[in-house]
Order: structure tokens, then C-alpha cells, then sequence
């Protein structure tokens, strides 16, 4: 099959596309052939050998965490139609084939086809795990989202509403209507304005870009507020246990996890026409480069899909 590898880390010409064996499943496994995956700033990070220990320096390693295909073989019955995200720091999403754990996938939305199903798996279990889970957010709190365009930021605006949240924006002025359309209640520039000086204006911070901090986001949140990061720094780690036990409020780090339950909530919202997966664009294999690039400019407005197969 067909699968883009990288031999060793650096920038995006150590991609390759190329002809590698077969995957095959286990007993227990699911074998997948992929229709659509999606790239992420993971992707980058891992190609970069950002993660260290983590994902090792076992070569060659694959691209894609997140995935839309048909079962092959496996755990699963033939094909099912499923999406999916994968555990841990090794992907292998782009590819025409891949094993999966049961616990990495569920049924994907019949209202989707592959490319819009594969842009919202990773997406969307940060947002629900980091807004449900982690911050706790309740029917009618406040919650500001940073970094609100992107392709985790676009799915937490829908997913804060879904919650029953009021939802205000920081974007650039140019990516404010998109937040908007997505259903944001108030639209920032982060340019122009500042609410984390407004006391007491929200109950929860999603440092989605992650340029922000507990320290920074104190005034802003109301008493027993919580400011949830995508990025993990030690900064974070140090605040999360020194506000563990605050009453004033608390830091959180987000870290998603696979869970088939919650790709059933997402697809429950997609099939009900309350969520909608954001495309900035769609790209072949042949194309996995130009779209580490891209990421790496951080102006993506929604998801860069990778499309497998006709
Ligand atoms: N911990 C986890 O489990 C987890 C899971 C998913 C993602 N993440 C992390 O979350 C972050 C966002 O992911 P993503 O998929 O949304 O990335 P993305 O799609 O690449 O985000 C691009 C967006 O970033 C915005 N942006 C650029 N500069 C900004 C700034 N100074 N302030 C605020 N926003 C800015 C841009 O909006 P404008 O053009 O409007 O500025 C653009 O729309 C990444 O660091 C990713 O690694 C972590």
C-alpha cells in the first residue's frame, strides 16, 4: 500500500510517500482502509521530534492521528463505515490501510462523507474532553475561547454553545465572521482588545493557540473560573498542582484521549445537525509537505484534510 513515512526529523522534505507492507490486524484489532485522514499541529511537532521519549526514535514513522475509512478486517464487522483517533505519538493515519484499537474508533456519522468525518476526530475529543472534563463548564457560564479559527478552536466554539455556554472569541479581525457563523455569542481581535483585563468576565478560558496563562487569565475568570491549555509547559504542570485545590480558580491541561464514547456524542451532534466540521482545504498524499507547511504557518481556518483513494 501506499503511505507517507519520514526517516529521520526535520523540516517537511523528510516526508515521503512511497510503497510500504500491508498492515495486518490482530485478533483483537481493527483493519481500516483509509479514506481520509487529517493533519494536525501533532503532525508537526512529531516530524520535528518534538516529543522526545515519548514517540522515540524508532524510524521509519508515519503521519495522521485522525481518520475516516471502511473496515477491512478485524474486531469490527466488514464494511462499517468508522472514524477514529489514534492513542499515543506514532501516527499512521495517511496511509491507504491501518490497524486500530476498538477503543481508537466508533461508527462515523452517516451524514458525512470521509474527508468531513476525518476532520473532526482529534478536533473534537480535545474540545469535548477539555470543556466537558476538564473546565466542567456549566449551562449558562461564560467562556472565552483563544486562538478560536483553527481547527481545534472552530469545533470548540460549537461544542461550548452545545454545552450551553456563552461563547466570546479572540481571533484576528479578519477570522471574527467565521467565529461568528460557527455561532460564537461575542467576536474579539486580539489585536484591538484584551478581556483578560475585565474582572471577573468568564467562567472558563480555553487557551486553545496557548499564549496565554493562569497567571495572566486571574482577573478575567470569576471565582471558582478554570483556564484550560492546549500546551503542555512546565509552566502549566507547576500551576496545575499549586491551583489544584484553589477556590479562586484553577489551571488545567488538556490531553485527549481516544474514547468511543465520545466519538458517539460527536457523531449524535453531526447526525443532529449541531455540529459541523470546518475544511480550510483538501489535499492529496502527494501533498502531506505542503500541508505540514501550512500548519506551521498557524493560519489555518479549520482543518487541512488529506484525501486516500478516489
Ligand atoms: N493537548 C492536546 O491534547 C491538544 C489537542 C489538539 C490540539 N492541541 C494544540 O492546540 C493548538 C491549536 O491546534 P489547532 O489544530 O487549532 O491549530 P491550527 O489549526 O494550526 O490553528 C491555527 C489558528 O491559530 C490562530 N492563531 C495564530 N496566531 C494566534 C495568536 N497569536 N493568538 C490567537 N490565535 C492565533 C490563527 O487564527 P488567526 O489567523 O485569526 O490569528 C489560526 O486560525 C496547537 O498547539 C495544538 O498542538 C493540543
Amino acid at each position: 500500500m501506499q503511505a507517507v513515512e519520514f526517516d529521520q526529523f526535520g523540516d517537511p522534505s523528510v516526508l515521503k510517500l512511497r510503497a510500504v507492507t500491508d498492515p495486518v490486524a490482530g485478533a483483537t484489532e481493527v483493519l481500516v482502509q483509509v479514506r481520509a485522514a487529517a493533519l494536525n499541529p501533532k503532525d508537526v511537532l512529531l516530524r520535528k521530534g518534538k516529543f522526545g521519549w515519548l514517540s522515540g526514535k524508532r524510524f521509519p514513522m508515519g503521519v495522521g492521528f485522525d481518520f475516516a475509512g471502511v473496515v477491512l478486517a478485524g474486531a469490527m464487522a466488514p464494511g462499517t463505515r468508522v472514524w477514529g483517533m489514534l492513542g499515543g505519538f506514532r501516527g499512521r493515519c495517511v496511509a491507504e490501510q491501518l490497524v486500530a484499537r476498538p477503543s481508537e474508533l466508533a461508527v462515523m456519522p452517516d451524514r458525512l462523507d470521509f474527508n468531513h468525518a476525518a476532520a473532526l476526530p482529534l478536533v473534537g475529543l480535545t474540545a469535548l474532553q477539555a470543556l466537558r472534563d476538564r473546565a466542567e463548564i456549566r449551562e449558562g457560564q461564560r467562556l472565552l475561547i483563544n486562538g478560536a479559527s483553527g481547527g481545534l478552536g472552530l469545533v470548540a466554539i460549537q461544542i461550548g454553545k452545545l454545552l450551553g455556554a456563552h461563547v466570546t472569541t479572540l481571533s484576528s479581525a479578519a477570522n471574527r465572521p467565521l467565529c461568528k457563523r460557527m455561532g460564537a455569542d461575542v467576536v474579539l481581535d486580539y489585536r484591538v482588545d484584551e478581556p483578560l483585563s475585565r474582572p471577573s468576565a468568564f467562567d472558563v478560558i480555553f487557551d486553545v493557540f496557548g499564549n496565554r496563562s493562569l497567571a495572566a487569565a486571574r482577573t478575567c475568570l470569576k471565582r471558582g473560573g478554570v483556564y484550560v491549555t492546549t500546551v503542555p509547559s512546565r509552566q502549566i504542570l507547576s500551576d496545575q498542582i499549586s491551583s489544584a485545590w484553589s477556590r479562586r480558580c484553577r489551571a488545567k491541561l488538556i490531553i485527549v484521549k481516544p474514547k468511543p464514547a465520545d466519538l458517539e456524542q460527536l457523531a449524535w451532534w453531526v447526525n443532529g445537525g449541531k455540529l459541523k466540521p470546518v475544511l480550510d482545504r483538501i489535499l492529496t498524499m502527494a501533498d502531506v509537505a505542503d500541508g505540514q507547511r501550512f500548519l506551521e504557518t498557524k493560519r489555518a481556518r479549520g482543518k487541512v484534510v488529506v484525501q486516500i483513494g478516489s
